[in-house]
């Protein structure tokens, strides 16, 4: 079997090469930006030519949601034109595609978990982005595509929220973290071996599944239960998002409900907290 990763140097990217390590028998191609720029429709028709990979795993996105707001086009030319190459150049080899989405394609005025019928409806550029990147998928290579939508990812590889907070909580004395806003973290390790394990070990079910880490919580929660591991002194203080105001809207309720992921593919998914231990031991 063989695997092209793109997008590697990312989160979620060095996390599925940590957990290939599992399969040493599985060829695998990790590329990034500098030896395969999914915007290039040629480089990739190309690429997937020459190599025949058996399945692309798409880390590759623009995920800076804020500056979204502002750089619509290279947004767009990432989250949707480039996986229309991949899905494109895809079809033409037989290959199959896992790609990753997100939340934000939700507007999160929900008040129960989000399953994956429900309508997308995103509010930010990022949001529509990435639901026009499912779109072009499905469109040209349905069939043989897995899309995945995660939220709040966190890993110990790149910058991310729980980095962040493991340096804030350090450093200051106080910090405001907004309570109204309420998810599931996704340690993206956790991420990485459920589609790993899709890969080699089930039987391939194309469409549309949700994948975070069990339960629920704020960003005030997930900043408290970080701030309790490390048995930090920083005081914490919730605030309403209209206190923190950002480029992008963020939707406010955004549980995404796994049952689909689970009961197709058998896939265990351990809980926020646990998976937040897991990965600050080694931080
Ligand atoms: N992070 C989150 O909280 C979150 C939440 C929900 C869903 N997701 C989704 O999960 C997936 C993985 O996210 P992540 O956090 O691992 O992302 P990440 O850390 O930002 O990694 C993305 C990688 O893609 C690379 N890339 C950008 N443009 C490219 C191009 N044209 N060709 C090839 N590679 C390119 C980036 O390089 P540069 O760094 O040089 O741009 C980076 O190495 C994405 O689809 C994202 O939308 C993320």
């Amino acid at each position: 079997m063989k695997i092209l990763v793109t997008g590697s140097y990312g989160q979620l990217g060095n996390e599925i090469r940590v957990a290939l390590q599992q399969f040493p028998d599985t060829e695998v191609i990790m590329t990034d930006v500098d030896t395969l720029d999914i915007c290039n429709k040629n480089a990739v028709e190309r690429f997937f030519e020459q190599n025949k990979p058996d399945f692309i795993v798409n880390c590759a996105a623009y995920t800076a949601v804020d500056k979204a707001e502002n750089d619509v086009d290279l947004c767009y030319k990432i989250n949707r034109d480039a996986v229309e190459n991949l899905a494109k150049s895809a079809a033409k080899i037989g290959a199959k595609i896992v790609h990753i989405s997100t939340d934000y394609v939700f507007d999160g005025t929900a008040n129960v978990p989000y399953s994956e019928d429900v309508k997308v409806c995103p509010k930010s550029i990022y949001g529509k982005s990435k639901a026009a990147g499912e779109e072009v998928l499905m469109e040209n290579n349905g069939q043989n595509s897995i899309i995945i939508r995660t939220a709040w990812l966190y890993s110990i590889f790149g910058n991310n929220f729980v980095k962040t907070m493991l340096r804030l909580g350090a450093e200051k004395e106080q910090i405001s973290v907004v309570f109204d806003q309420i998810g599931t973290p996704t340690n993206a390790a956790d991420l990485a071996k459920a589609i790993v394990e899709i890969i080699h070990t089930k039987t391939f079910v194309s469409g549309i599944y949700h994948f975070s880490n069990e339960g629920v919580c704020s960003w005030y929660d997930f900043t408290k239960a970080i701030f309790d591991i490390k048995k930090y002194d920083c005081k914490l203080l919730p605030i309403e998002s209209s206190q923190y105001p950002v480029p992008a809207p963020r939707p406010s309720f955004s549980v995404l409900n796994k049952a689909k992921i689970k009961s197709v593919f058998g896939i265990e998914i351990p809980h926020w907290h646990d998976s937040l231990l897991k990965m600050t031991e080694k931080n």
